[in-house]
């Protein structure tokens, strides 16, 4: 425990010295368009009352799944959450899907992790998956993810992030970090790594996305610092959860 009260604060001072020489107003913030043909099993989860508009990512890793954080699922009274689908390129054209049944959060000990699993009403044929990582080569420090969201660009006056809810950007963005810590387990959210660039950065919208490595999904992203959209970035660590991915798809 006192470990990780230790690495807590000096990811926090991480946190602070990234951010203070980012440039508040680009900031995926700092990212780049998507290339058209990568990143077509990107998905959005979307959550509304009727009024409010909350939205994620996620990932088609399988015909009938979608892999995202389990945050992403709004369960009051009163909201609703599908899917987007075909949200990159925008030419594909966007489809809503409707879950099939209960979110599948992973649990352990009785504590909830910030992963989900959805399972779609109808499979999804024409769509390429998000492969699932090789977990004999380990994701290290060092080594660099690719997330990509349709979180805000931008934050608000100072540096203040933009609501959830925010304008989706025009094109999916894509964003290159460097992972920065691996191999701890976070209580309430689960096995995670950390990553960060310089004047880069997520917001809402972004957490559920993918953190691809060699064109596999190592990552689901999770959330930012507490402040506005501050670094380092915390991704779930899906090879900690391929073992209950496969059981759950059941894959053998
Ligand atoms: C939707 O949720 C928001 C924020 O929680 C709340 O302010 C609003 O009144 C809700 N709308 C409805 C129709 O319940």
């Amino acid at each position: 425990m006192a470990l990780l009260k230790v690495l807590l604060l000096l990811l926090l001072g991480l946190g602070v010295s990234v951010n203070s020489d980012v440039s508040l107003q680009k900031r995926i913030i700092g990212g780049y368009d998507c290339h058209a043909t990568e990143r077509l099993y990107h998905v959005r989860v979307e959550s509304s009352n009727g009024t409010h508009l909350h939205h994620c990512g996620g990932s088609l890793i399988h015909s009938w799944w979608i892999l995202t954080a389990a945050h992403c699922w709004a369960f009051e009274p009163g909201w609703t959450n599908e899917i987007v689908i075909n949200v990159h390129p925008r030419t594909a054209g966007e489809q809503r899907r409707m879950i099939q049944q209960a979110p599948v959060i992973y649990t352990q000990g009785g504590q909830q992790h910030d992963i989900m699993l959805l399972a779609l009403e109808r499979s999804i044929t024409d769509v390429p998956l998000a492969p699932l990582p090789d977990c004999r080569h380990k994701i290290r420090v060092g080594h660099v993810v690719q997330l990509a969201g349709e979180g805000a660009t931008t934050t608000g006056p100072n540096n203040q992030r933009l609501p959830p809810g925010a304008a989706i950007p025009p094109h999916l963005q894509c964003v290159d970090m460097r992972v920065v810590r691996t191999s701890l387990n976070v209580p309430t959210r689960g096995h995670v790594l950390y990553a960060a660039a310089p004047n880069k950065d997520i917001c809402y919208g972004d957490p559920g996305g993918a953190a691809m490595h060699n064109h596999m999904i190592y990552g689901v992203i999770s959330l930012g610092g507490a402040n506005a959209c501050e670094s380092p970035v915390t991704i779930l660590n899906v090879c900690e959860y391929k073992d209950w991915i496969r059981t759950t798809l059941g894959i053998h």
